[in-house]
Formats: C-alpha cells, sequence, structure tokens
C-alpha cells in the first residue's frame, strides 16, 4: 500500500514517519517508534492495553488512524515517567502488587494519569469507572485500586496538593 509522510507529536518530541493510510495510532507507536510500552491487546477496542493520551485524553489507539491525530500531543506510558524515575502512580503500583503480567499496566497508569490530572483526589467509584476500559485478567481490580489510592495520599502529593500546584505536580 501507498505510504504518506505524517507528522506525530509524542511525548514532546516531533516525529514524521511514513506509514500507510489505515496504519493505526497504536501499530505508529509501537512499530515506527518503537515505544513499545503501549501493549498490542486485542487490536479491537475491548481490552484496553493500547491506551494513551490524546491531548491529555484517554483513547484506545488501536482504533485510531495515526494520520488523524498529527496536530494533536500524544502521551505514551515513555511518557510518564521523568528523568528515569517512576511516577507515583507507577510506583505504588509495584509496592502494592497492582501488577502481576503487567501487560495491563501501562494503559491502566495511562487511564489514572488522565484521571488524576483532572481530579487530584477522586473516590473509588470514580477510580473504578476511569479504569472500566482496561481490562485485567490477573490482579482482580483490588489491588490496582489501592495502589491508585497509595499513590494519591502520599505526603509529598498531598502537601503539593495543599500548595494549590498544577495536577502535574503528580509527576514526582
Ligand atoms: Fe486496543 Fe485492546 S489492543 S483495546
Ligand atoms: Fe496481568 Fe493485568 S497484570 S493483565
Amino acid at each position: 500500500m501507498e505510504k504518506h509522510l505524517i507528522t506525530l507529536h509524542v511525548n514532546g518530541e516531533v516525529h514524521q514517519i511514513a506509514v500507510p493510510a489505515n496504519r493505526s495510532l497504536m501499530d505508529a507507536i509501537r512499530e515506527d517508534l518503537n515505544l513499545t510500552g503501549t501493549k498490542h491487546g486485542c487490536d479491537d477496542g475491548d481490552c484496553g492495553a493500547c491506551t494513551v493520551l490524546v491531548d491529555g485524553k484517554p483513547v484506545l489507539s488501536c482504533m485510531m488512524l495515526a494520520a488523524c491525530h498529527q496536530k494533536q500531543e500524544i502521551t505514551t506510558i515513555e511518557g510518564v515517567s521523568q528523568n528515569n524515575q517512576l511516577n507515583r502512580v507507577q510506583s505504588t503500583f509495584c509496592t502494592e502488587g497492582g501488577m502481576q503480567c503487567g501487560y495491563c499496566t501501562p494503559g491502566m497508569i495511562m487511564s489514572v494519569k488522565a484521571l488524576l490530572d483532572k481530579n487530584s483526589n477522586p473516590n473509588e467509584t470514580e477510580i473504578r469507572e476511569a479504569i472500566s476500559n482496561n481490562l485485567c485478567r490477573c490482579t482482580g481490580y483490588t489491588k490496582i485500586i489501592k495502589a491508585v489510592q497509595t499513590a494519591i495520599n502520599l505526603p509529598e502529593f498531598i502537601e503539593r496538593q495543599d500548595k494549590a500546584e498544577p495536577v502535574d505536580a503528580f509527576f514526582a
């Protein structure tokens, strides 16, 4: 199939890639940009493993055409950590046992990031709603919810909220 040059803005960097018109955003991210933290699960919009943020909103990248998102800012799991440091939700997923096989985890983290960026103190129902598109076959969700709640309640995070910093203070 004929290829077209497109521009994607991913994790603060600009990339030009040549792709067929039907290239999914998930495949562009994984195969063309080699950002394999975004997972290829069902490829059918059912599992949430491919979740990335487009202009801060979680989307299922397997269901999106890469060429349709050239003017938007895309964030993948690789763009969540900073200076090689895990952010607090990534950390508490580890400490609270929020992942086992880990395949769902990047998509889960992206959905949680989108939630906390707009609501710094969500209740359990809001957390569950936020990850309702993300299927996990391993943990039964209890530890995932606990991991998010632990991250929210970390003292440094509360202190930053008190100082009314932007929710991007979420990133340690
Ligand atoms: Fe996209 Fe499953 S791989 S929803
Ligand atoms: Fe295995 Fe979620 S940790 S699918």
